[in-house]
């Protein structure tokens, strides 16, 4: 930019299938010259090596990319407000970190970009760490979004279903609060960021479940039907892609059986 502003570009990157790359993505990327990247430990070489494909494939021009550790967020607590409370806490860290790279690694004018993984809106901290940095006032900088594939829409192409059931409402959970859903029967339900299985509290009340791992990836797992009946095979894939990779990420729908 002429007038010696900086410019952040948030750019969702799809869920893990290189083809979900946008044309707007690409466009972004390609006028970048610094990408942000916060590495996470134990998910941290194959989303790296994702990423620095992309740009290898897509980003002919000059860039650099530099890279900073994600900082560690503390997951063991376990009420609501110890949750929210943790979270708030790793977002302040992260905007520390963030705020520093673009005051120190990005020249007056220049453009830098954060790749984020699916879509920058659902559950990812990346514009709440560039608002917290804004109102912070200690460097200044415009930004945008690109939007991305979520790994939600993935889930519902994969299965060939839609999210929602005719004129119902969707409800997207993550699993440590999917026991208020129990009972609510109106809408479907989806469900991200779930360590424990926690769909297992349906087994019995007649749920059918759209479930995937790696979603977009060669590791893809689609596995779906009635919970009772599937519950113990999606047990089994977990624990053996979680002993082979060494994490997992999986995002499901929860349907009422029997209704269109
Ligand atoms: C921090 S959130 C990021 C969501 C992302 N912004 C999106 O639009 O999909 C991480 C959660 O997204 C889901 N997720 C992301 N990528 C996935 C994939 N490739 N396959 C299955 N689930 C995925 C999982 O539920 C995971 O716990």
């Amino acid at each position: 930019m002429s007038d010696g502003t900086k410019h952040i570009a948030v750019i969702g990157i799809g869920s893990g299938d290189p083809d979900q790359l946008t044309l707007g993505a690409v466009k972004a990327m390609r006028s970048t010259d610094v990408f942000f990247v916060l590495e996470k430990g134990e998910e941290k070489s194959s989303l790296t090596r994702l990423r620095r494909t992309m740009l290898a494939e897509h980003v002919p021009g000059p860039h650099r990319v530099v890279e900073a550790e994600d900082p560690w967020r503390d997951r063991a607590q376990g009420s609501r407000g110890g949750y929210a409370d943790a979270v708030h806490d790793w977002r302040r860290r992260r905007a520390d970190i963030c705020e520093r790279l673009i005051r120190e690694e990005l020249a007056p004018g220049q453009r830098g970009a954060f790749l984020v993984w699916g879509d920058p809106s659902l559950y990812d901290s990346t514009l709440a760490v560039l608002e917290e940095i804004t109102a912070r006032g200690n460097v200044t900088f415009t930004y945008d979004v690109v939007p991305g594939v979520s790994s939600v829409s993935t889930l519902a192409a994969r299965h060939r279903v839609g999210l929602n059931r005719v004129g119902r409402p969707i409800h997207i959970t993550p699993g440590r609060r999917l026991a208020e859903t129990v009972g609510n029967d109106d809408g479907d339900v989806i469900v991200m960021l779930d360590a424990h299985e926690s769909f297992r509290q349906f087994a019995g009340g007649g749920t059918w479940i759209y479930w995937g791992a790696y979603l977009g990836t060669p590791d893809e797992i689609l596995i779906s039907g009635p919970v009772e009946e599937v519950a113990e095979d999606i047990r089994r894939a977990r624990a053996a892609a979680r002993a082979e990779h060494g994490w997992i990420m999986d995002t499901y729908l929860l349907r009422p059986c029997g209704d269109a």
